[in-house]
């Protein structure tokens, strides 16, 4: 596709949702960081499975059961592929990636032991602090934070020279879902295998804006949301290191992850089954398969292109606003543009609440971060979060809602 295709800005015709209207005014939708639209395959996917295909999976012989499991395995193997070339038993699906975290810090914490540390970014989503928090609690493990310079990037320097072989295992997201900086996450994997520490990536933010490749990162674990990379809610993967997942016990227990019960004693289904309690996801791992056909067919290449006209266009119209106060984003090329801003002292929840009035959908708030709102000084921003079917022209009318806001805040 060329830059004059990209320029046209036709992406959105995929997306049922983008053609209507909010407030009687074309809907410009810039909360993709909290989940990011449906296009129609994924859509006509899943409503084609609900009337043609549903039933349980693993446990019938008759047809509609085997074609969905045949699905469902398929949809295994497409995540396993498009992690970079992963194996089908190192993917497990779970509800989201919060579970996946959950799934992790869980089985960990029989490998960690006091005074063992459990290394985190300042930036981190809640979902990547509490199960950290509550295993170093359970454990007398601690918890330390990588230190952060004034630009917000992470100083991986320090950190190389901080870490011990006291650190067992580092969370870190792959890019934060409130400043859109992309963390250093193969420098990361370099440092974590010099002292034997495991490597958690967050990957919530990463797979609907770049090719992600697991094993290149040399990342022990790797997690993902479907809704955040234009797949349905409701599913999530968690990719770990087939001997981890070997070693781990059982995160929840229930049917279709067994191999014998008796009344006393039970035995376990092999890796990726082991993982998968209860009737998993089938509909949303569908869902998600469609989503990675649909990428793949999109093009990352197209898609960051866009992206980067995107993020120089919105960062040009800002530059003429000297209210307004962007937080991080000194060097664009280790950003996507997602943006968390103030202006002056209006309360991000008034801007958002007259973007809305001009049709723009942003999140304000402490966007599940707010050990950095505390490190920022602030108790929220206003967040734009664009994806690749945004258009440059929103930028037009995302400047005048920001006028707006200064004309009736600003006195
Ligand atoms: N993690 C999502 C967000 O950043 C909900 O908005």
């Amino acid at each position: 596709m060329s830059l004059i295709d990209i320029e046209k800005d036709t992406f959105y015709h995929d997306y049922p949702v983008l053609q209507r209207k909010v407030q009687d005014k074309k809907l410009i939708y810039l909360d993709n960081a909290a989940t990011t639209q449906k296009p129609y395959s994924v859509i006509n996917k899943i409503a084609q499975f609900y009337q043609m295909q549903n039933s349980n999976i693993h446990r019938s012989a008759h047809s509609l059961s085997a074609e969905c499991t045949l699905e469902y395995d398929n949809a295994r193997s497409k995540v396993a592929e498009f992690l970079g070339g992963t194996l089908f038993n190192e993917i497990i699906f779970t509800k989201g990636c919060t579970e996946a975290i959950n799934l992790v810090s869980f089985c960990m914490e029989k490998k960690i032991q006091k005074d063992d540390e459990i290394w985190i970014s300042p930036i981190e989503h809640h979902a990547n602090i509490l199960p950290w928090q509550r295993l170093c609690k359970n454990t007398g493990a601690k918890l330390k934070i990588i230190p952060m310079n004034d630009q917000l990037e992470l100083e991986i320097s320090t950190f190389e020279h901080l870490i011990t072989e006291r650190a067992k295992l580092v969370a870190v997201t792959h890019i934060s879902n409130a400043l859109g900086v992309v963390n250093p996450v193969e420098s990361i994997s370099r440092i974590c295998k010099k002292v034997g520490a495991l490597l958690f990536i967050d990957g919530a933010q990463a797979v609907s804006h770049t090719k992600v490749n697991v094993k290149e990162i040399n990342a022990d674990f790797y997690a993902l949301s479907g809704h955040k990379m234009f797949g349905p809610t409701g599913i999530g993967v968690l990719y770990a290191k087939e001997h981890l997942l070997n070693e781990f016990e059982p995160y929840q227990l229930g049917g279709g992850m067994i191999e014998q019960v008796t009344f006393h004693e039970s035995t376990f289904a092999p890796i990726p089954y082991k993982f998968e309690a209860g009737t998993p996801p089938i509909a949303g791992a569908l869902g998600l398969a469609q989503a990675i056909d649909y990428i793949s067919e999109t093009r990352y290449d197209v898609i960051l292109q866009k992206e980067r006209l995107l993020y120089d266009a919105f960062m040009e119209m800002c530059s003429r606003i000297k209210e307004i106060k962007i937080y991080g984003h000194k060097n664009p090329h280790h950003h996507i543009p997602v943006f968390s801003f103030n202006i002056n002292r209006i309360h991000p929840h008034d801007i958002s609440t007259i973007f809305d009035s001009y049709g723009i959908a942003i999140r304000s708030g402490h966007h599940c971060c707010q050990p950095l709102m505390q490190i920022l000084g602030v108790p929220a921003t206003a967040r734009i979060s664009f994806a690749y079917y945004n258009s440059i022209s929103d930028i037009h009318i995302i400047e005048e809602a920001i006028k707006k806001s200064m004309e009736i805040f600003i006195k």
